[in-house]
């Protein structure tokens, strides 16, 4: 007799890496027995996937476990069983707290360990509860079983993919690096064959993702080593990838096949994810980022002269300790030079166990909100700035999922905004060419172009001139 199908609840926070690990963690508890569920009081198993980057992220991990206990508690007095399971980036660097400080959770699991969460869930049951926190030799992605359309279909035609993992820079404030562990890529041949059996599933839009995805070196299948540039390539050649994107790069994993690519491949996005922290010599510096402004505006440069179309998008810390008046206002200096298309801006937040949880030269609390606010407003204004641009233009949307209004539906511009449009239904899933009309705080509103007129995904310029 075939087992009873259980239920797990999956709540992801954090990162894209997150939301494809939720995926991959639901198509690794398929084989044993459980379906995904939307209605958490239905479900016997409840996986909280967390993000430790800053103090708010992870303080929320505590308030939700409690929160679960409640539950937990209200379905044992109806005589039912319910499973907590935390992973993620908190799992693996608290998980020995979690389980001191939690008593109603039962799995603990970090990143690395997530194909062995069905033997865990069986420990816990046998034991009572179960950690896995263990950064092994043990190659997850070898173990996993093959990537679901079921996964993947639920989310439509665009989908993640991990290509790279960890980070080896430790950026002073990141503790990327102790909850990820080090870099590792996936071999191109195993990536390659995600790719099909996503596009099998309905997919045509894939993201590539890594802490540092443009520093990927994956095994190429024939005794040599693939670049992202290499990779990209590669997908490009699949029958039905229509669009490609990847994230987060780092400036100094720049290389030549990628600026190629950007060059040569109409499936690749002209938005490139490139955060840079600071605008402040001295801050990369104390930041251990190992580059400098002038290294990243080459970048920029760069990628300007390859195609017209290019914009651009970034990550930034304010007030990391030592940032003084100055290198905030470099900061800013950096921005106007670049001009961004969308950003994301955060006070910087200790992290225990990082270089700059050390320093004691902390920068007050309420400058730190003013610099915010500051950076904020320009960024905002810079991100209007973009949409408007885009108002008479036509371009390229993948159309995702159904509007809130009868007979809209809404897809991403090439440099990720949502679009809402008055089209068929029958368009999800595919591309079209929308003519912009008007723009919303983060989003785009148009109408379906018959004759493009100027169509902004597409042009390319001359490389390197
Ligand atoms: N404090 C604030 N922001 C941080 N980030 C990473 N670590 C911290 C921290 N300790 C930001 C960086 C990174 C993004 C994912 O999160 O800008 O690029
Ligand atoms: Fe963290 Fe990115 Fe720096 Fe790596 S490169 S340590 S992931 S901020």
């Amino acid at each position: 007799m075939s087992e009873p199908t259980r239920k797990v609840f999956i709540k992801t926070h954090g990162c894209q890496m997150n939301v494809y690990d939720s995926g991959r963690m639901a198509d690794a508890l398929r084989p044993a027995g459980y379906e995904q569920t939307g209605e958490i009081d239905d479900a016997d198993l409840v996986l909280i996937n967390t993000c430790h980057i800053r103090e708010k992220a992870s303080d929320k991990v505590y308030s939700e476990i409690g929160r679960l206990r409640v539950l937990k508690d209200q379905h044992r007095a109806a005589g039912r069983d319910m499973t907590i399971a935390i992973a993620g980036c908190v799992a693996q660097a608290e998980g020995k707290e979690i389980l001191r400080r939690a008593p109603s959770v039962d799995v603990v699991v970090g990143p690395q360990g997530y194909h062995r969460l069905p033997d865990l869930l069986e420990r816990a049951k046998r034991q009572g509860r179960a950690i896995d926190v263990e950064f092994s030799e043990d190659d997850k992605f070898d173990h996993l079983p093959a990537t679901d359309p079921r996964t993947h279909l639920k989310r439509g035609p665009s989908a993640f993919l991990t290509i790279q993992e960890g980070c080896d820079k430790f950026c002073s404030f990141c503790v990327v690096p102790y909850t990820r562990g080090m870099e590792v890529s996936r071999p191109m041949p195993q990536i390659l064959a995600e790719a099909r059996a996503m596009v099998e599933a309905g997919v045509c839009e894939i993201t590539l993702l890594g802490q540092n995805v443009n520093a990927y070196h994956g095994a190429n299948g024939s005794g040599g080593e693939a670049s992202l540039g290499d990779l990209l390539f590669a997908l490009a050649r699949i029958d039905g990838v229509k669009r490609l994107r990847y994230t987060t790069s780092h400036p100094n994993d720049m290389h030549d096949t990628l600026y190629a690519a950007h060059r040569d491949l109409t499936q690749l996005t002209p938005l490139l994810h490139l955060p840079v922290q600071s605008g402040s010599d001295a801050m990369l510096k104390a930041m251990n980022r190992k580059h400098t402004v002038a290294d990243y505006h080459a970048v920029v440069d760069r990628m300007n002269m390859i195609r017209d179309d290019m914009a651009f998008s970034s990550d930034f810390i304010v007030a990391h300790p030592g940032e003084t008046d100055a290198d905030f206002a470099a900061t800013l200096a950096l921005v106007e030079r670049v001009g961004y298309a969308s950003c994301y801006s955060f006070k910087y937040s200790a992290r225990p166990g990082t270089p700059a949880a050390e320093r004691t030269d902390l920068v007050a609390p309420e400058v730190a909100n003013e610099r915010l606010q500051i950076l904020q407003n320009l960024l905002n204004d810079q991100e209007t700035a973009f949409l408007k641009g885009l108002v008479g233009k036509t371009i390229d949307v993948l159309f995702e999922r159904k509007g809130r209004d009868a007979g809209q539906i809404v897809g991403r511009s090439p440099y990720v905004q949502p679009v809402q449009v008055n089209a068929p239904a029958e368009m999800i899933g595919q591309i079209g060419q929308v003519m912009i009309t008007s723009t919303g705080t983060h989003s785009l509103f148009g109408h379906l172009a018959t004759t493009p007129a100027t169509v902004v995904s597409h042009t390319l310029m001359e490389a390197g001139a």
